[in-house]
């Protein structure tokens, strides 16, 4: 999605934007040699940060890395004096670099500890080992279902709570293998592998993903300079949905707005973006040959118009279930869902 990410983001001279989700840098490298502008680039995980040193250096001193969630981007901004910027970019998700590294624990087809925080091993956070070990098994079967759309969730919380009476799950195939055995043979017939949704749902409810979105979306209305553009790189439906209604009940775009906003609601509502059109939404196929993860990723944009940033959307308003904010709200930690 690079070159649509660019095009949405147009960076010109002297701006200067977020990246929240550096990765391996690639979107931020390119807007500093799109344009002689700055960019602040966020990144949770450490090891992407200090992968980034050597950029760092290179692009110095128009290149800032920040190593902290981006749920927390306005308050590291205004910790260095930027009050606005010019763009923000959210490209969400983990990136290869983590996937691909075993000892992270994201990947249900290498063997690894069952960690999958993003902060990485040091991280004050539970790790997906500590979930699936200690948490009562109604609340695993909802996190399946409600963050990974696991059909059989209870089947496979169920199972994993008769695994765990014989020792710890502490690896990522062990865990692969009890959902396996609690899907049976007939989840094998399908394309994806029959783990992959419990391992997603996991990883968000690890990383505290949909509340981090949610903050980070209320940052942005914030921080943006009028004429400033919002451009937010999704992976899956759950993450996809809140952009979207966050970007509807901001801009009143006619083809995303929800029906179910209530009408005395949309006509007090000051929409603070404007809708941008002719922005391709679904990367090229050229890219998908490349990527097979591009597949499934839709780019979103909106641009901040001049009025107030407006009292903050819930959860409820971005279309969370009652069910899953009270599954995220029992976990605490995290005020982006009210
Ligand atoms: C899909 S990758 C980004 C790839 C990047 N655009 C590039 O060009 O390399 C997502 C990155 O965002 C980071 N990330 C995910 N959620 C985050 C959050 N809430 N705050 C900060 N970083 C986050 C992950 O650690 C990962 O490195």
């Amino acid at each position: 999605m690079l070159s649509e990410v660019l095009a949405a983001l147009r960076p010109s001279d002297g701006g200067l934007y977020v990246d929240a989700t550096f990765g391996a840098g690639g979107y931020t490298t390119a807007l500093l040699q799109t344009a002689d502008c700055g960019v602040v680039a966020f990144d949770r995980d450490v090891e992407a940060i200090s992968a980034a040193q050597p950029k760092s250096k290179l692009f110095k001193p128009r290149l800032t890395l920040v190593e902290s969630s981006f749920g927390n981007m306005e308050k590291e901004l205004h910790a260095r004096d930027i009050a606005s910027v010019d763009g923000i970019v959210f490209d969400l998700g983990v990136s290869s670099m983590q996937i691909d590294d075993e000892e992270r624990g994201f990947s249900f087809q290498k063997d690894g500890p069952l960690d999958m925080r993003m902060e990485g091993a040091n991280s004050k956070r539970p790790s997906a080992a500590d979930i699936v070990n200690e948490f009562d098994e109604d609340i695993l079967a909802n996190i399946f279902f409600l963050l990974g759309e696991e059909k059989k969730s209870r089947a496979v919380a169920k199972e994993i709570c008769r695994a765990r009476i014989e020792g710890p799950i502490t690896t990522t195939l062990q865990l692969a293998s009890i959902v396996e055995k609690a899907l049976g043979p007939s989840a094998r017939k399908y394309k994806i592998h029959p783990a992959t949704r419990s391992f997603m749902a996991l990883r968000i409810f690890v990383n505290s993903e949909l509340e981090e979105l949610i903050a980070g979306l209320r940052a942005a209305e914030r921080l943006l300079k009028p004429g400033g553009r919002l451009v937010v790189v999704s992976f899956h439906s759950l993450e996809d949905r809140i952009v979207k209604k966050f970007m509807a009940a901001r801009s009143k775009d006619q083809t995303t707005r929800s029906r179910h906003l209530p009408v005395s609601q949309e006509s007090q509502d000051i929409l603070t973006f404007t809708p941008v059109r002719g922005v391709s939404k679904k990367p090229s196929e050229d890219e998908i040959a490349h990527n097979a993860r591009a597949r499934s990723s839709i780019l979103r944009v909106v641009e901040r118009n001049d009025a107030p940033a407006q009292k903050e959307l819930t959860g409820e308003d971005l279309g969370l279930s009652s069910a899953l904010i009270n599954l995220l709200s029992e976990k605490g930690g995290h005020d982006a869902l009210v």
